[in-house]
């Protein structure tokens, strides 16, 4: 998603907003500009591409404000010209988002005489705002009257040719935060963009504005100046740093011992935190991409330990389906941004139709952390590279705190049960550790010269190989499929040849028997088959040419378990191929546009 970033103060505004545009850059973008007024008069820097692009442009200018942009296109395609910041008579502007109603915004604004030169809608929402501006000269009122007629999603960063030293930020469902330092003020889709200036910082929330000079910031909602909190981020800086590892992608992988340690040792002397499912008759989870993959294990595992059905949905489809929410139903909303434009959507849904929410959420203060009826933080802390890896293991290890709470209020684990699940949640940093020693270039070495790879599992295996299949096609660009190990003979077995890697989940014990048919009968059309099992169930060498072994832990703790190795396998064959792992080719952190 594209980043924003605007400063005011004492020092010379253009660095900080190119410093801080290269801290959003994991958010992902195709191309990049910054604005500011020289001699009073406004000056626009555009390029395609990458931030280098634009810094070959830019000159010795020296201003105390400055607005920045990272662009991810949704209207227009990626180019100079439609790139921001946007400029119309008077205003100049950055935006996140879409304006759903751009076109019909667009041709009214042509018959008052506009002109437009991009195929953007943010360009539309720029001239938008020079003619209520134009009409009514009053720029808060201008501000307070936006929400009228945009429709969809925008952070917008304002700046008016008649107002030089002063910077606006409006906000309706994308994020923005507003920060304050010794030296000046900032606003940001994100706080890496501000962490190397300040660790203040405010939320600016739905149909929010600022109005920020060097020295004060002023907040409004409904037009009329509000106070807000101020924040502190709690994450030490370097969280938002490589540490001295060669991506962010293995820094958060090797981060997971410590996060999933923090995070156990918390909820496991508090699991009265913990929501109790079993006050509600339907039980919907919904999210997007990883998020989504870590609902499907929590379904199997709420199903198997809670005895209670659960249905669990893709954010940009229940949005739309036909759906049965009730009061009876509690909806589960993991995302680990908490900004995902479906999975916001999704949420504010399931209010409509007055079932509880829950958010399950790594980013404190979100729109869905704070839309909620309930949140249950993850703690992950920062998580820069695109790829998901530490947030979608404690996701995954969260929702198995549901189930394992579940089958003790249903009485469905014994007490003896309980404390040996509990040791075995414990064991979980020092065996994702162990994992972590292994050498995956071997495996990667045999996959990432080819075109296709197939992951097939049964029941919680196969809700597994979904996050590995999904991690080695985002930062490696390899096609990969995951399929239920018994679908894959009604079809897609045909595209099984020589070589051709199939990555086998075999955990299950109960289910183990079936799987291994499946390997069989890929090994025997002539596929490399690695497989990824604990190390207590036999295998014949003769059905696998590799095998990663891991613990025998409880499904409860194993499903986070397993799809280390998988991350870890993804890293290195996307690093033997030299793509840009942190910040994959299309993709964004956090998608908040639909
Ligand atoms: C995961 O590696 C991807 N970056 C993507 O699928 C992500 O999980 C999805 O966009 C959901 O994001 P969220 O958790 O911030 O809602
Ligand atoms: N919808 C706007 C565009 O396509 C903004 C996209 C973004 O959030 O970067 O330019």
């Amino acid at each position: 998603m594209c980043g924003i970033i605007g400063y005011n103060g004492k020092e010379n505004a253009i660095p900080i907003v190119i410093s801080g545009l290269k801290n959003l850059e994991y958010r992902g973008y195709d191309s990049s500009g910054i604005a500011y007024f020289i001699n009073k008069k406004i000056k626009i820097i555009k390029e395609k591409g990458r931030i280098k692009n634009l810094e070959e442009n830019l000159t010795n200018d020296i201003s105390n404000l400055c607005i920045g942009h990272t662009r991810w296109a949704t209207h227009g395609k990626p180019s100079k010209i439609n790139s921001h910041p946007h400029h119309v008579n008077h205003i100049t502007i950055v935006h996140n988002g879409i304006i759903e109603n751009y076109n019909i915004l667009k041709e009214d604004l042509i018959k008052k005489g506009y002109e437009f030169k991009s195929e953007t809608d943010t360009e539309v929402a720029c001239a938008l705002i020079d003619y209520l501006y134009t009409k009514t000269k009053d720029k808060l009122q201008t501000l307070n009257e936006l929400k009228n007629y945009l429709k969809g999603s925008y952070a917008l960063l304002i700046l008016f040719d008649d107002d030089i030293d002063t910077l606006y930020a409006i906000r309706k469902g994308s994020p923005l935060i507003v920060a304050e330092s010794e030296t000046g003020n900032f606003v940001a889709s994100d706080i890496p963009a501000i962490l190397d200036y300040t660790k203040k910082y405010y939320l600016l929330e739905e149909d929010e504005f600022a109005v920020i000079k060097s020295d004060n910031i002023v907040f409004y909602k409904d037009g009329k100046e509000i106070t807000k909190e101020l924040l502190t981020f709690e994450h030490d800086i370097k969280s938002a740093k490589k540490d001295g590892y060669s991506h962010f992608m293995l820094k958060e992988i090797h981060e997971q011992p410590v996060v999933i340690k923090n995070f156990l040792d918390y909820y496991l002397n508090n699991m009265n935190l913990i929501p109790d499912l079993s006050h509600y008759k339907k039980i919907h989870i919904v999210a997007c991409g990883s998020a989504y993959h870590a609902g499907l294990i929590a379904t199997f595992l709420i199903e198997k330990y809670g005895d209670m059905e659960v249905s669990t949905f893709v954010a940009s489809e229940y949005r739309y389906k036909k759906n049965f929410i009730n009061s009876d139903t509690v909806v589960i909303l993991i995302s680990q941004s908490g900004e995902t434009a479906d999975t916001i959507a999704s949420l504010r849904l399931a209010k409509e139709f007055n079932a509880h929410t829950i958010g399950i959420v790594n980013v404190v203060g979100s729109t869905i952390a704070r839309e909620a009826s309930e949140v249950i933080y993850i703690n992950a802390g920062c998580e820069i590279a695109v790829a998901t890896t530490k947030a979608y293991t404690l996701q995954v290890l969260a929702l198995s705190l549901f189930a394992f709470k579940l089958g003790i209020v249903k009485k469905n684990i014994s007490q003896e049960e309980q404390s040996n699940i509990i040791k075995e949640y414990q064991k979980l940093p020092l065996e994702i550790e162990k994992v972590l020693k292994v050498n995956y270039k071997e495996y990667a070495k045999k996959i990432y010269k080819h075109k296709s790879v197939f992951f097939i599992g049964r029941l919680i295996d196969y809700c597994i190989c979904e996050e590995g299949s999904l991690k080695l096609k985002e930062i490696s660009y390899i096609h990969s499929e995951t399929y239920p190990a018994g679908e894959l003979k009604h079809g897609t077995i045909s595209l099984i040849e020589e070589n051709t890697p199939v990555i086998a989940v075999v955990t299950d014990k109960n289910i183990a028997d079936k799987t291994v048919s499946n390997i069989k009968e890929v090994k025997a059309r002539g596929a490399y088959t690695l497989v990824l099992k604990n190390k207590n169930l036999k295998l014949d060498k003769e059905i696998y040419n590799d095998i990663i072994e891991i613990s025998d832990l409880k499904d409860l703790a194993l499903a986070i378990l397993a799809i280390v190795p998988l991350q870890m396998i993804a890293f290195e064959v996307a690093n033997m191929l030299g793509y840009d792992i942190d910040k994959p080719r299309n993709l964004a952190k956090s998608v908040t546009v639909e």
